[in-house]
C-alpha cells in the first residue's frame, strides 16, 4: 500500500491504495465521491468519465498511481457554490437523462468536449460522445443538451 495526495476538484486529498488499484474504485470507496459510476469496469461503457488534466478517461482502468500528479475533475466538482454548470444545467433542461446512470459521465465528456471546441458541429459532438454508452437511449436528449451548452439552438423533437 501505498499513500498518495490526489488533487480533486481543486482539493488535495490523502488516500492509501495499492498502486495498481483502478482510480474509480479510489474515488467511490475511499473517499465516498459516488457521483463517478462503476458500469463495466472494462473501458467500454465511459459511465466512469473523469478528467485528468481535463482529459477524458476511464477511471476504471486508470491505477490511482497514474492520477497522482494530475488534477482530477469528477462530476462534484462542477458546481460552483451551489450552482450548476452550464453543462449540468443543460442537461437538467433537457431532461437529457433517463436512469442517470451515463450521466456523469457524459456531463464530464462534454464539458471537455465544449472547453476543446466551444461551438461544435452536431458531427463534433456526436463523434466525441461517441463512446459513452447510454442504455437508456436517450441519446437525442443528450445531443440537445450539448448544443444548449454550447449556445447552439437545440433541435426540437429529441427522445
Ligand atoms: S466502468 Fe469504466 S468504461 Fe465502463
Ligand atoms: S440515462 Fe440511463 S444509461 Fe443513460
Amino acid at each position: 500500500m501505498e499513500t498518495y495526495v490526489l488533487t480533486i476538484n481543486g482539493t488535495n486529498l490523502h488516500v492509501t491504495a495499492s498502486p495498481d488499484e483502478s482510480l474509480l474504485s479510489v474515488l467511490r470507496d475511499r473517499l465516498d465521491l459516488t457521483g463517478t459510476k462503476y458500469g463495466c469496469g472494462e473501458g467500454q461503457c465511459a459511465a466512469c468519465t473523469v478528467l485528468l488534466d481535463g482529459k477524458p478517461i476511464h477511471s476504471c482502468l486508470t491505477p490511482v498511481s497514474a492520477a497522482a500528479t494530475k488534477n482530477i475533475t469528477t462530476i462534484e466538482g462542477l458546481e460552483t457554490n451551489g450552482t450548476l454548470s452550464p453543462v449540468q444545467q443543460a442537461f437538467v433542461e433537457e431532461g437529457a437523462f433517463q436512469c442517470g446512470y451515463c450521466t456523469s459521465g457524459m456531463v464530464l465528456r462534454a464539458t471537455a468536449l465544449l472547453r476543446e471546441t466551444p461551438h461544435p458541429t452536431e458531427d463534433q459532438i456526436v463523434t466525441y460522445m461517441n463512446g459513452n454508452i447510454c442504455r437508456c437511449g436517450v441519446y437525442p436528449r443528450i445531443l440537445a443538451a450539448v448544443q444548449r451548452a454550447s449556445g447552439s439552438p437545440a433541435k426540437a423533437g429529441g427522445q
